[in-house]
């Protein structure tokens, strides 16, 4: 079947959403959801959203903390647009009936997280602030009443036309496919964290958006910069389920077999160090531990039993599932992939390297993140540039007659491999070779394997495999995107490169095909 829309939206967390917004009453909106609606990395988001909105902050500050963070590759231009449009951005959104959390006085709430120099995460229902922010934004898009929302509908490919994106291919979970066209098309489609074994992503996220338009042709940038979240839960057969870095902002401890403290000997701000500062110590803790089982834990028993119980309740309860009471146990916790800062290659209103493709939030690559991501901007980042996404969507929009004979973007050479089996070893091996620690060794040997699961997976037939093709092609752009950069950066370490080289590398990774360059 074919079908026609002015624009297509393909994501409906929050940066899809915010740009179905600003998309609606401009022309016929599509807004794509892989599974559920609410099934995205912003349902997931626990510490909040960060913006400079307390008295004593301002965008100034905000923008220091974030070119800090970022490892001096952070754009400034981007940063300083994130930080001074996303207050206006988090207002509306109260506007639209977002309940963040208040203090006694009525007044909102703010925390801080790591490398924040003030108290400027807003955060909602305690540790729920993604849940809040995707409930307004589909009750406000759904009472716009113009806009067609689609769930189960998996984007498979992009339609090409003359070298223009014109359109997507829709598989369903029934096996059928419609062609839909558009004059104009937003990657919307969130995080990469599926691409590693261990990760705090949902299901969905399977980074489908960079691999669909490095098929088309696109550029990508920054695939190296993956943050590895410090504290996911390390139980058996338990999920790695996240435990927020507002509870070491709140004064949680990092200790480790011996039960000792050790943040304190790594970095100034101990446990309130960058991402990837903690990340490595507790690498090296389990590395150097001679306990027969090495384990790292999150320690909040100091802190007030109730204030825990209110302040996070979501993480109370998960935990108690899992037979630990926070506020007496300590919560054995490892490392897993959280964030790509990397992404589809934007300029400041999120037009990608080929006509008629726009990309925003987590599968784009705008620059404002740099090497390393201040901790809850990525929820703002989702707000501000989706709704400039939706204007220069807007602006340009192309042709209102499209072909509907346009030709698919994807390769046609498929294998016959098992697509599971390949998912999966995709998974452990960007795990062990393209991990927190890299070297060109390990990176080589992922690339070659990476190319051959690549050639071996069979024809997207349903969503599954071509899921799993999207991780391995996904994959196969950051560890050559590793393997290119030879310094350590931000969360990209290389311990065969243990040292920044400014000179040569204070530049993004610009990846197209197969090739990578830097500028
Ligand atoms: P998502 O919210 O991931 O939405 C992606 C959408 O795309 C989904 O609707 C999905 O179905 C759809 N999709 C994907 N592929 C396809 C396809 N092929 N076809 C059709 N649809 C598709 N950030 C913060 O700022 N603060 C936090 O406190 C915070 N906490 C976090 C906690 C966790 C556990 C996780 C995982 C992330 C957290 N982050 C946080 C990061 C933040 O949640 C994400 O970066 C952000 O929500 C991404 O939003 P998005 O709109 O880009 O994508
Ligand atoms: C967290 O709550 O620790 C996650 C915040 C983020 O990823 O920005």
């Amino acid at each position: 079947m074919n079908f026609s829309y002015d624009f297509i939206v393909i994501g409906a967390g929050v940066a899809g959403l915010r740009a179905a917004i600003g998309l609606n009453q401009h022309g016929s909106v599509l807004c794509l959801a892989k599974r559920e609606l609410s099934e995205s990395n912003t349902q997931y988001a626990q510490g909040g959203i960060a913006v400079a909105l307390s008295p004593d902050d301002s965008p100034e500050i905000h923008l220091r903390d974030t070119l800090a963070a970022g490892a001096g590759l952070v754009d400034e231009d981007v940063a300083r647009i994130l930080v001074t449009e996303g207050p206006q951005r988090v207002l509306e959104l109260l506007d639209w009936g977002a309940r963040f959390d208040r203090d006694d006085a009525g007044k909102l709430a703010f925390t801080r997280e790591g490398a924040h120099s003030r108290n400027r995460v807003l955060h909602a229902d305690g540790d729920s602030t993604g849940r809040e922010i995707g409930r307004t934004l589909t009750q406000y898009a759904r009472d716009l009443g113009g806009i067609h929302f689609s769930d189960f509908g998996f984007a498979r490919d992009l339609l090409l036309q003359d070298g223009r994106v014109v359109g997507v291919e829709i598989l369903y979970d029934d096996g059928r496919i419609e062609t839909v066209t558009a004059r104009a098309v937003l990657l919307a489609t969130g995080g990469a964290g599926m691409v590693f074994a261990n990760t705090t992503n949902p299901e969905v996220a399977t980074a489908d958006g960079p691999a669909m338009a490095l098929r088309a042709g696109a550029e990508l940038s920054d695939m190296e910069f993956l943050q590895f979240h410090p504290t996911a839960l390390y139980v058996e057969n338990a999920p790695r389920f996240l435990l927020s870095e507002a509870l070491r902002g709140e004064g949680a401890y990092l200790r480790n077999s011996a039960r000792e403290r050790f943040m304190p000997n790594y970095h100034e701000l101990a446990e309130l160090a960058s991402r990837d500062v903690v990340a490595r110590a507790i690498h090296r803790e389990l590395e150097i531990s001679t306990a027969a089982e090495p384990m790292v834990y999150l320690d909040v028993t100091h802190l007030k039993a109730e204030n825990l119980k209110v302040r996070f309740p979501r993480i109370y309860k998960t935990l108690q599932q899992h037979g630990l009471d926070i506020t007496r146990d300590l919560i054995p916790i490892r490392p897993a992939a959280h964030y790509i800062m990397g992404g589809v290659r934007t300029d400041l209103n999120a037009r990608t390297s080929l006509p008629g493709l726009y990309a925003a939030g987590e599968a784009a690559c705008t620059g404002v993140h740099g090497g390393n991501r201040l901790a809850s901007n990525s929820l703002l980042e989702g707000l501000v540039f989706g709704a400039r996404a939706a204007r220069a969507m807007v602006e340009e929009i192309g042709p209102e007659k499209i072909d509907s004979a346009s030709t698919r973007s994807s390769a046609l050479v498929y294998g016959d491999g098992d697509d599971e089996a390949l998912r999966s070893e995709t998974q452990q091996l960007m795990w062990s070779n393209v991990g927190i620690v890299r070297d060109a060794e390990r990176l080589c040997e992922a690339v070659e394997r990476l190319k051959k699961i690549s050639a071996l997976l069979p024809a997207p037939t349903s969503r599954q495999r071509a899921e799993a093709r999207n991780i391995a092609e996904s994959g196969l752009a950051i560890a050559r995107s590793a393997l290119a950069r030879l310094e350590s950066r931000g969360s990209h370490y290389r311990s065969d490169f243990p040292n920044r080289d400014d000179a040569n590398f204070r530049k993004h990774s610009i990846l197209r095909c197969e090739s990578v360059r830097f500028e």
